[in-house]
């Protein structure tokens, strides 16, 4: 027998919640493309993308798409109905999205002249979160090649919550800095890498509960 479908409405919570998240960096990215798009007067704040605005406008664009789409990717209802729109909004939004949000990530990392305290184990930092989540993209679209789709959601997971760590950073940077004060270079690693250790954890605990799932139906045969 067919287990019983939960009400509809109980899934947009979800993607509510998830583009919540990533609202004020995307605000901020707004602000930052308005900034470039009127040629505002440099300051020591806005050089650097003022001076390179190619990157910056690539990632905030990417990120403003893959954190909306994937907000709606993620609801099994809508997943399951709309088979063709999830692989639709997939292969031509989400993926290359995500791709452009963490090679230009990368690139920023390389290229950009940061203020001191993002250079060192935040850039280092970076350089892993931005790896990862391009191979966890290129692992998630292998995976559905194959047609793996427990893997493929795994994967997807994991790319989707190194991005919106950038969503979960707002809370981890903006609710310690009253605290702690104005931070050092330690304090800005802990408070960026404490937003993406926050997220990894929460994607790790989905995809065990998704195994888990998965799981049930045969050992109910069994
Ligand atoms: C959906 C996810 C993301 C959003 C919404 C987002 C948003 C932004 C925004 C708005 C900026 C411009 C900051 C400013 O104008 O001052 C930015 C810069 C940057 N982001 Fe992201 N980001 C995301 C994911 C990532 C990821 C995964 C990485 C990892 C590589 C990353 C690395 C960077 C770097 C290096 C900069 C330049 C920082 C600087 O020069 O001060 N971002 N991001």
């Amino acid at each position: 027998m067919n287990a019983p479908q939960r009400p509809a409405r109980r899934e947009w919570p979800i993607a509510a919640g998830l583009i919540l998240l990533a609202l004020v960096p995307s605000v901020a990215g707004a602000f930052r493309i308005g900034e470039i798009a009127v040629g505002a007067p440099e300051t020591d704040a806005n050089a650097r993308f003022m001076q390179m605005p190619l990157p910056v406008v690539l990632h905030i664009v990417g990120a403003l798409v893959y954190s909306i789409v994937g907000a709606f990717q993620f609801l099994p209802r809508l997943r399951r109905r709309r088979t063709r729109r999830h692989r639709f909004a997939g292969r031509y939004l989400l993926v290359p999205a995500g791709l452009a949000v963490a090679a230009s990530g990368l690139w920023m990392t390389a290229v950009y002249d940061t203020p001191a305290i993002a250079d060192g184990a935040v850039a280092v930092t970076r350089y892993v979160v931005g790896g990862l989540m391009l191979a966890f993209i290129v692992l998630g679209v292998a995976a559905v090649r194959r047609r793996d789709f427990f893997a493929h959601g795994s994967w997807m997971i994991r790319a989707y919550a190194l991005a919106m760590g950038a969503g979960t950073q707002v809370l981890t940077a903006g609710a310690s800095t009253p605290i702690v004060g104005e931070p050092d270079a330690f304090t800005h690693f802990v408070q960026l890498g404490a937003g993406w250790l926050v997220n990894i954890a929460v994607a790790e605990w989905i995809i065990a509960r998704r195994r888990a799932a998965e799981r049930r139906p045969a050992m109910v045969a069994a």
